[in-house]
């Protein structure tokens, strides 16, 4: 939508999902650029009242969540189920409001992954042959290539993985390396042969080439992925030999579904156990049907487009599924212009963060520098203190703190009849049009540079007119009282823009102004002859020293 008409907007039925993370590690602020900027959307969208859901799972399953388990003494549910609470809790935290947070190791999950592989079977889709691959005897396991290490065949450097060299950046298959070991018992691996599953690809190219091309996935990533389909399309192995944390093919002895099969399935899998809540007995029929009649918006990072954009799609499609409606790419996180790093401190994990900051800061800083595309996102850190102190501190909640004194003592906390400048006014209610449909495109960054523009003319509106200095002189009195509502309905106007990004400052906001929400439509409304609240501070400052004292507790945390 370009325009916003006097009518209410249509109202979508939308279903948003972020990325799984994997069950067994923690979230850092990598991870929440994607979260925080899924989030946004969410509450956007919500905002203009449309039907908004947001699904998220933990990713369960895999030899690694496997081998965690197992170093640690305990089962794999034991881990997943104690991963899936921290997640939790530090989304919940950060304000991610998911509909739903649920497990791919769930009941849900396995009917559907069990239906999809059945049906890509009845449609002639899954092959299977035999591979040969290195087996780690004392284990008892196949290894995959991040399980073994050995002498570079190119440059001989010794101790790299089993797929590419760290030293000379050569990519090989694991069979190359010198010397290669086992990482789990040092053992040499021997060569063995092994029945897998396979997706036959090839079968979606044409699917593929028009869907890739078809908008939903924007120009940037449609463009950049045509390379792929040069040369033809290979199968994907989708089976994983025992042992393996997973779901079991179904007409086989010791074959798992891999962790990549059943992964994107966990985001129906979610929507299916919401409604269960909602509704309660929901048929797999049922949720087939229901997923089809959602606009389905999936929110990843650049290192899983092969999944999303030719897996996810083309496993759908020979199901008989709903293909998703968008696939909105994002960038990487970098800290201070480089990788995240430990020894630097800069690996931050969102638990440290909260020990330390405001999660609002973050999420306003990240909002300030992302845009529809999949550039890296840098989080300076004297950047993110300066911009957020001058802009959320210094512009925002300061017109509404300089305003409310004199509301509150001499006019008895009621706002004028009438505004004082009902132009400035309508300027900030028409600014919404261009600032929805920056959020709407995901072109935050651009929202939070119209908001901050419309923050300096509110700042500048009080300069100019000085009610402080006008209060000194008697007689100004109603005068004064007018200046300071319009600056509170200016604040109101600007909050409005900002809730998708600032739920916490939102909240205190509203009840600084006396309302029980701010409604994106309503702010058409100004606040005339409304009685407005004690103001208390709505935000601190940020710390230098906070930032300062949480990168060291980055350096020396074990995560
Ligand atoms: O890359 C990852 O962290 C995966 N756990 C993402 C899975 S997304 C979806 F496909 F489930
Ligand atoms: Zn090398």
């Amino acid at each position: 939508m370009s325009t916003e008409s006097a009518c209410q907007p249509e109202h979508r039925k939308i279903l948003v999902t972020s990325a799984l993370p994997y069950a067994n590690g923690s979230i850092h602020i990598g991870h929440l650029v994607e979260y925080l900027q899924t989030d946004i959307w969410v509450r956007y969208m919500r905002a203009r009242g449309h039907d908004c859901l947001y699904f998220c799972a933990d990713d369960a399953h895999g030899a690694p969540i496997m081998l965690r388990a197992e170093s640690e003494g305990i089962s794999p549910e034991q881990l997943v189920n104690r991963i899936g609470k921290e997640h939790q809790a530090d989304f919940a935290d950060f304000g991610i409001e998911f509909s739903n947070y649920h497990t791919t190791h769930s009941e849900e999950n396995r009917l559907l992954a069990e239906d999809i592989y059945r049906r890509l079977v009845a449609n002639a889709h899954i092959k299977k042959y035999p591979v040969s691959q290195a087996y780690d005897v004392e284990k008892g396991m196949f290894l995959a290539d991040r399980y073994i290490r050995g002498g570079c065949p190119r440059c001989k450097a010794e101790d790299q993985y089993g797929d590419n060299c760290e030293i000379c950046g050569a990519t090989y298959n694991a069979g190359e390396l010198i010397e290669p070991k086992s990482v789990l018992t040092g053992s040499v691996p021997e060569t063995r042969d092994s029945e897998h599953y396979f997706f036959h690809l090839e079968n979606f190219q044409s699917f593929l080439e028009q869907w890739t091309r078809a908008d939903h996935l924007g120009a940037q990533v449609s463009n950049k992925i045509q390379e792929w389909f040069e040369g033809g399309l290979r199968d994907w192995d989708i089976s994983r030999d025992a042992p393996y944390f997973g779901f079991k093919i179904p007409g086989s002895e010791d074959k798992f579904f891999y962790v990549w099969l059943d992964a994107p399935i966990g985001y129906i899998a979610s929507y299916w156990h919401w409604l269960k809540q909602q509704q309660g007995e929901v048929t797999l029929d049922q949720v087939r049907a229901s997923w089809a009649e959602r606009e389905i918006h999936h929110f990843i990072g650049k290192d899983i487009l092969y999944f999303h954009a030719l897996f996810w799609p083309a496993m759908l499609e020979g199901a008989g599924y709903q293909t998703p409606e968008k696939v909105n790419v994002h960038g990487f996180l970098m800290v201070n212009g480089q990788k995240m790093s430990k020894s630097r401190g800069t690996f931050i994990q969102a638990r440290t963060y909260l020990d330390h900051l405001n999660p609002e800061y973050l999420r306003y800083y990240f909002a300030a520098k992302l845009s529809s595309g999949v550039d890296d996102l840098d989080l300076n850190l004297d950047d993110f203190v300066q911009r957020v102190n001058s802009d959320l501190v210094g512009k925002v909640v300061n017109i509404a703190s300089r305003s409310a004194g004199f509301i509150n003592k001499k006019a008895g906390g009621v706002l004028s009849d009438e505004l004082d400048n009902p132009e400035l006014y309508q300027q900030f209610v028409d600014a919404g049009v261009s600032i929805g449909d920056a959020f709407e495109s995901r072109e935050y960054a651009r929202a939070c540079r119209e908001v901050m523009a419309l923050a300096d003319l509110a700042n500048q509106y009080l300069a100019e007119l000085a009610p402080w200095s006008l209060a000194k002189e008697p007689g100004n009195e109603q005068r004064v009282v007018s200046i300071y509502s319009q600056a509170i309905n200016l604040f109101r106007v600007l909050v409005t823009y900002l809730g998708p990004v600032l739920p916490k400052l939102t909240q205190q906001s509203c009840e600084f102004l006396g309302v029980a929400e701010l409604v994106w439509e309503e702010r058409q409304n100004p606040l005339l002859g409304h009685s407005i609240n004690k103001f208390k501070p709505l935000m601190q400052r940020v710390d230098p020293e906070a930032v300062d004292q949480m990168v060291g507790a980055s350096r020396e945390s074990k995560g």
